[in-house]
């Protein structure tokens, strides 16, 4: 451990214990939410300060923890330590993380936020692949990304996160403006994922420079609409050469997210129509109900692996959907989707399972999956009550606690005992389940 990376453990743990000793006693929490800090103790071991998104972790990784938090935050709105570690984790990383994006320029704005399509040669920075075997998505970062070496450390922190004013939301944020085109890479899945981490923490403050952050992004992704499938969609990155669920999943919900709160209801709707209907109609639901890959050169369903967080994103983007329609079609159709989901994913006691875990392949990238998954099961179970997703997200987060922990880390197979080594990546994914169960309660 570098001596800044552990001056940012210091300052990470020091927030929660600080606040966590100020709610004078830990024991009375609810057994869930005491679930949830022991994982965020341990998820403070890879929080870099200065960055503002978690060492071990890949970039959109980061926009996928910080939602996780959020979704805490929105949890238990008068649990205190969850409300402060959101918002000045959303204020810290609006600011660091665009430092970290692994391919900055990739798409130009040119006249505020839209983009033009620049087509470099690939893999000169970041790219990422998804194999024609195992489906399995591969992300390469440039060689000194994970390394923070070098980085200009915050001034003296040594555990004053809590009272060191610099840390403060308002103080972080005051005359400062974002700019979406630092959390733009090239890749349409990566930048959405940013979007829907900002529509989360705007969820949580209510503070519209999120707001206004997520829908550039969104509206930087739409001027790139229109494949060469069924006339529409997005592909999934600039090359344009794959267009898949996962992007367009994203482009959907984020969306309908920001019908429901942007002051341009019609242009988001709009969107959120149009994507949702060129998805259903592009053929990536299969027989069995489940959504796979993505399309071939034909525009068919090309059979690729069926991953839950492809089951996933498009429940949370459902569930907004009915929100502003009024809809209970849309509900319908999304508990078909999760019910054929958990059938296909979950093994014999209801544990889900990602098709990379018989490898041990699920590598930067597919670690981070079931706890998208979970989260938007919560979501829709949120909205429907629906007993049997109750079920399914309360067993998970049983098996997580009781199998897959080691102290206060998870790892990746969560009917399993803990396999190493861990990182924030399977960290954030078990948390957004351990999170899941704390609205249940
Ligand atoms: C386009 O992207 C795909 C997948 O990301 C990659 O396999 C291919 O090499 C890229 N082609 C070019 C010309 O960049
Ligand atoms: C809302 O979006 C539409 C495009 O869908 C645009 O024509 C209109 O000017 C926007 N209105 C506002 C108030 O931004
Ligand atoms: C549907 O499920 C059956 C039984 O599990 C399986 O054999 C088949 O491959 C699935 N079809 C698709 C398109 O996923
Ligand atoms: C996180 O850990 C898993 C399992 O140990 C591993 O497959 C994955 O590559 C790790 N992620 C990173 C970014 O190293």
């Amino acid at each position: 451990m570098t001596p800044s990376s552990l001056k940012s453990l210091v300052v990470f743990l020091a927030l929660f214990t600080a606040d966590l000793s100020a709610q004078s006693d830990d024991d009375r929490l609810p057994e869930p939410v005491h679930r949830v800090n022991r994982g965020l103790s341990g998820l403070g071991k890879w929080y870099n300060i200065d960055t503002g998104i978690w060492e071990s972790a890949g970039w959109w990784n980061g926009a996928n923890i910080l939602t996780m938090l959020g979704d805490a935050a929105l949890a238990r709105p008068s649990y205190a330590p969850f409300q402060l570690l959101a918002r000045r984790s959303f204020s810290n990383a609006i600011r660091k993380a665009p430092a970290k994006n692994p391919d900055p320029g990739r798409e130009t704005p040119k006249n505020g936020n839209t983009v033009s399509l620049k087509v470099a040669p690939p893999g000169t920075k970041y790219s990422k692949y998804t194999d024609p075997k195992t489906w399995q998505p591969h992300s390469n970062y440039p060689d000194d990304w994970f390394h923070s070496e070098g980085y200009p450390s915050t001034k003296d922190a040594t555990g004053l996160l809590l009272t060191d004013a610099q840390y403060d939301e308002a103080v972080l944020l005051a005359n400062f403006t974002p700019n979406a085109h630092n959390f733009l890479d090239g890749y349409y899945d990566d930048d959405l994922w940013w979007c829907l981490a900002w529509v989360t923490a705007y969820d949580v403050t209510q503070n519209p420079i999120y707001l206004h952050l997520a829908e550039d992004i969104f509206n930087a992704v739409a001027t790139t609409w229109g494949t060469n499938c069924g006339d529409g969609g997005v592909y999934w990155n600039y090359n344009r050469t794959y267009v898949n669920a996962i992007t367009n999943e994203l482009f959907f919900s984020s969306a309908a997210h920001l019908a429901n709160r942007a002051d341009n209801t019609t242009h988001y709707g709009d969107w959120a129509q149009w994507s949702l209907k060129w998805f259903l109609a592009s053929g990536m639901i299969n027989v069995n109900g489940t959504i796979n890959d993505g399309l071939d050169n034909e525009c068919k369903n090309n059979n690729g692996a069926v991953w839950s967080y492809n089951q996933g994103v498009i429940l949370g983007g459902l569930v907004e959907h009915k929100r502003r329609t009024g809809d209970e079609y849309w509900l319908d159709m999304a508990i078909h989707i999760a019910s054929s989901a958990l059938e296909v994913l979950s093994d014999e006691n209801g544990i889900i399972h990602d098709p990379c875990e018989i490898e041990k392949s699920c590598g930067a990238d597919g670690t981070q999956f079931k706890g998208i998954f979970m989260r938007n099961l919560q979501k829709l179970w949120s909205e429907t009550r629906d007993q049997y997703l109750h079920d399914a997200i309360n067993k998970n987060a049983h098996s997580i606690w009781h199998k897959a922990r080691s102290g206060d880390v998870f790892g990746n197979n969560w009917a399993k005992a803990f396999e190493g080594p861990a990182n924030a990546s399977m960290q954030g994914s078990a948390l957004d389940g351990l999170v899941a169960n704390v609205l249940l309660n």
